[in-house]
């Protein structure tokens, strides 16, 4: 089977093409990526060479080239992973978020389509859900839970659902989609909370936490997420939704403490600074269906999974180290200047 892989050059993405390239040596993965500011060559050392694998820079809005690829390559199926993924940046500049995740979803649905491919997997998120409050720990999301986004992040995701399922019901266009909660690991950017937080204690700088730190996450170790798509394109029903997560809710401040803890860094690092405008403050994710249907069951619990990540992390300077000393340090003044 021939495996398009858009977004591979992202975190996990990233992680999905280690995982697919080593578990099905027959298959053939095809890793798309544009390698924006969030694509990392790097990540795919440990897969250059192999021969069930190779890589295309390009666009997937780029309707031209996006259709000469699917003609080339004969695609079976399409798993996309592309999109702009901070809710911080689309804060700031909404546009790309539209390009890459709206039509860019569209651009790969109409390729999909025209080339027959059997299997089109959209990579989604909780966030489409919007938030829960904080005081009723007896509500989760399910995939009935009606669409409610808050960032221009989340309003991209969830546009980009609806074409997806749009395609199926009025093209029948075989699609899945899976809706993940917060993902942890290696090779995660060190602009999202786990990682920033890592990188920068390991600094002993201050550690920018948003608001009280009350909101809530729930944490998925990567590599759970990566065996959940694995399951749902092989054996997932087709137009059907699919929500993934582990129960391992924990307020951000939380989060940050443990880290703390296992770097044996002191807590007066920690920075209260100003809250995120329109900041979600709880997902909680139910896999009932998942666990159901398919007999998925994330095999790390939060504690074994950060432990791992810092182990990385720590074993790993070097390839966040280069993404630090480039174009990220300019972002974190823009983003956190004169928010401190
Ligand atoms: P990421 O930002 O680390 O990686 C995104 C990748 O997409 C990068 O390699 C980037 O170069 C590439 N890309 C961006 N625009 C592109 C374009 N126009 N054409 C081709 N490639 C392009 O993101 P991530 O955290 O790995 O998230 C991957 C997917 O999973 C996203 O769709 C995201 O919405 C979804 N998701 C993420 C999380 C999470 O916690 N990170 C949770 C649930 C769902
Ligand atoms: P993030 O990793 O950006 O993921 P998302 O917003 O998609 O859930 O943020 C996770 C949580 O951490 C979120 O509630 C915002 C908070 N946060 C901070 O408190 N400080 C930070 O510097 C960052 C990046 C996030």
């Amino acid at each position: 089977m021939k495996i398009l892989v858009t977004g591979g050059a992202g975190f996990i993405g990233g992680n999905f093409v280690h995982y697919m390239v080593e578990k099905y040596p027959e298959d053939e993965i095809v890793n798309l990526d544009l390698l924006t500011y969030a694509g990392n060559l790097e990540t795919l050392k440990p897969v250059e060479g192999r021969s069930n694998y190779h890589f295309v820079r390009g666009d997937i809005s780029d309707r031209p080239f996006i259709m000469e690829l699917f003609e080339k390559e004969g695609f079976d199926i399409v798993v996309n992973f592309a999109a702009e993924s901070h809710v911080d940046r689309s804060i700031e500049e909404p546009e790309a978020f539209v390009k890459t995740n709206v039509l860019g979803t569209q651009v790969l649905l109409d390729a999909s389509r025209k080339y027959g491919v059997k299997r089109y997997h959209q990579v989604s998120t909780d966030e489409v859900y919007g938030d829960l409050p904080l005081d009723r720990p007896d509500l989760f999301f399910t995939e009935e839970t009606p669409l409610h986004t808050s960032s221009p992040y989340s309003s991209s995701k969830a546009s980009a659902d609806l074409f997806v399922l749009a395609y199926y019901r009025t093209y029948g266009l075989p699609v899945t989609i899976s809706r993940c909660s917060n993902n942890y690991g290696p090779y995660h950017f060190p602009e999202k909370l786990i990682p920033l937080i890592i990188s920068r204690a390991l600094a002993d700088e201050e550690l920018p936490v948003y608001g009280k730190g009350e909101n809530i996450r729930d944490w998925l170790y990567v590599s759970d997420h990566c065996e959940a798509i694995d399951l749902i394109i092989r054996k997932g029903r087709v137009g059907e939704v699919y929500n993934v997560g582990g129960h391992n809710e924990r307020t951000n401040l939380q989060v940050v403490k443990t880290i703390l803890a296992i770097l044996e860094k002191p807590e007066s690092l920690i920075r209260f600074v100003a809250d995120r405008p329109g900041h979600d403050r709880r997902y909680a994710i139910n896999p009932e269906k998942l666990e159901r249907e398919l007999g998925w069951k994330p095999k790390y619990t939060f504690e074994l999974g950060i432990r791992q990540t810092i182990r990385w992390y720590l074993e790993h300077k070097e390839w966040w180290q280069h993404i630090l000393s480039g174009e990220y340090e300019q972002y974190f003044e823009k983003m956190y200047g004169n928010r401190m």
